[in-house]
């Protein structure tokens, strides 16, 4: 999609945030378009074996939740998929492209698809917040106009729902707005694919709600195909399409939410407790 179609969806969809089921009836339409597609990868760090064996594919438009115990690899597979750490064994592509051929150029350019919040998603605490979203723009996307670069960022607030905090410095907001700035950054590059490593964390119950709201306005607004990893069940609840459960290098269960949460196997039972 290019990006002139994307605005036009973005201004389209005017509905209110639904559930992430509703949405993926819309968003996905009955097809089945793969942008991930992970086979048999595995990872050692020396003698740890990290991934053992991981087989998993993100449909275009879906919101795909990974649970798993601390330690067991999620955040060491998304890290893959952004060409951040290389894998030992298998095979990833996204957008039918094999991540571990890619030259530099191509990986940098596969990476402005790919819109990344990471476990902390820092702020630079010197920059007001208009200054922080500026800066992907500038540094990235190489944008200079300055009106283009204001467009983009009330486009983006307005996205998260915090238009008046243009001119704040970071250390003004609270964690649950910090998250929403956090976000806008990734999301100003306007990525196709969102990794998100526990975007609750460390949130009150109301905000973490909030936040997975947002999420799925992300999916529903931008059509953005999303993998988030997490241990808030009530963010997985609201946010996911369908679940992975990860353990020990492996996926050992996929399914919806209400799935995997009847589950009869207690260990992936457990996850929902
Ligand atoms: N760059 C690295 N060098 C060496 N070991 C690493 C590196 N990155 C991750 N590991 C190891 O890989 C294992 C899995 O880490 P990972 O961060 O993927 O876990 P996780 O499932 O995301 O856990 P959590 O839920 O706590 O975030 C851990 O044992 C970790 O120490
Ligand atoms: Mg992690």
């Amino acid at each position: 999609m290019d990006q002139q179609e994307k605005e036009t969806k973005q201004s389209e969809a005017t509905e209110q945030a639904g559930t992430a089921e509703q949405t993926a009836t819309t968003a996905q339409g009955g097809s089945k378009e793969v942008v991930i597609k992970i086979e048999h990868l595995s990872k050692s760090f020396g003698d740890n074996e990290v991934l053992k064996d991981i087989t998993l594919d993100l449909y275009k438009g879906e919101n795909l939740v990974v649970l798993g115990k601390s330690g067991t690899g999620k955040s060491v597979t998304i890290k893959c998929v952004v060409g951040l750490l290389e894998q030992d064994k298998g095979s990833l592509k996204v957008f039918d492209q094999e991540v571990l051929d890619l030259s530099e150029q191509e990986l940098k350019e596969l990476r402005i698809r790919i819109g990344f919040l990471f476990q902390s998603g820092a702020l630079y605490d010197s920059m007001t917040v208009r200054e922080n979203l500026e800066f992907p723009l500038r540094r990235v996307l190489k944008i200079k106009d300055t009106e283009e670069m204001t467009k983009r960022v009330e486009e983006i607030l307005e996205g998260v729902g915090l238009p008046d905090a243009i001119d704040k410095m970071p250390s003004e907001l609270s964690g649950g707005m910090r998250k929403r700035i956090g976000l806008a950054r990734t999301m100003i590059l306007k990525p196709e694919i969102m990794l998100y490593d526990e975007p609750t964390t460390g949130l009150d119950p109301i905000t973490s709600k909030e936040i997975s709201e947002l999420i799925l306005s992300m999916q529903k607004n931008y059509g953005i195909s999303s993998i988030i990893i997490t241990h808030d069940i009530a963010c997985a609840k609201i946010v996911a399409n369908r679940v992975l459960v990860m353990s020990e290098g492996e996926v050992i269960a996929e399914g919806t939410f209400d799935e995997l949460e009847g589950s009869d196997d207690e260990l992936i039972s457990s996850f929902f407790k």
